[in-house]
């Protein structure tokens, strides 16, 4: 009786776990507007790192504007991206960390894949700082992590990790960037608890976590 018990609880368990998942549905991103913005040589003028943010939501709009200059698709014929990478393996994935939940960027379909029903955003900081609360509190924070089964098979390990350092380099730098000319507020962080945040986010073992950057308005 009390396994019968156990095990209708259990099962119980499992449904209300699927269905609270299931709750996060896929967004479909606005086209992305790929003209426009400020001059190249004022973006790069005005890049920085800010370290305090407003709360206010980014748009849809900002958003896939954002996602498609970090790594999104500007040559479909080859479906090759904004942000280079070597021998184009594009084995850097791009989640997004927001209040209602994680999702992982499909430059493919230019949607945001519903991952994990939950707000990550705290487990980005691994201080307890006042700094870090104002940072952990943007509206967004990417997730950039490598795929290791993406590489080339025999790689070393040394080359993997450098490889997958310098192709999330660039995604970064096109984030900055794109902030730049919005006048959004950007920092990008090595100094995460890699092991707590890759088990909340659920990854395989051939994925790795880089770098985690933040956007938002500047406070
Ligand atoms: C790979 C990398 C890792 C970084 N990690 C952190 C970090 O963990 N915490 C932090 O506050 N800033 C971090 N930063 C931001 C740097 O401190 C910042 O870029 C540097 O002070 C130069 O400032 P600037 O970006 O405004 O030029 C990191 C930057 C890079 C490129």
């Amino acid at each position: 009786m009390l396994k019968k018990t156990v095990l209708i609880i259990a099962v119980l368990f499992c449904f209300v776990s699927v269905s609270i998942a299931a709750d996060l549905t896929p967004v479909k991103l606005p086209a992305p507007v790929t003209k426009g913005g400020r001059p190249l040589m004022q973006c790069l003028n005005d890049r920085k790192t800010d370290r305090s943010f407003s709360t206010k939501k980014l748009s849809a709009q900002i958003l896939s504007n954002l996602l498609w200059a970090a790594c999104g698709i500007n040559r479909p014929h080859s479906g090759k991206r904004t942000a280079p990478s070597a021998l184009n393996w594009q084995e850097i994935d791009v989640y997004a960390s927001m209040e209602e939940g994680l999702y992982l960027y499909n430059p493919k379909t230019h949607t945001l894949d519903p991952v994990v029903q939950s707000d990550l955003r705290k487990h980005t900081a691994r201080l307890p700082q006042p700094s870090r609360s104002s940072i952990i509190g943007a509206p967004l924070q990417l997730i950039y992590v490598a795929d290791y089964a993406k590489m080339r098979t025999g790689i070393s390990d040394e080359d993997g990790k450098f490889y997958s350092a310098t192709d999330t380099a660039f995604i970064g730098q096109n984030v900055y960037l794109y902030c730049a000319s919005e006048g959004l507020s950007s920092i990008i962080r090595s100094f995460f608890d890699g092991n707590s945040l890759a088990k909340e986010m659920k990854l395989r073992n051939t994925q790795k976590i880089i770098l985690v950057q933040a956007i938002g308005y500047p406070q």
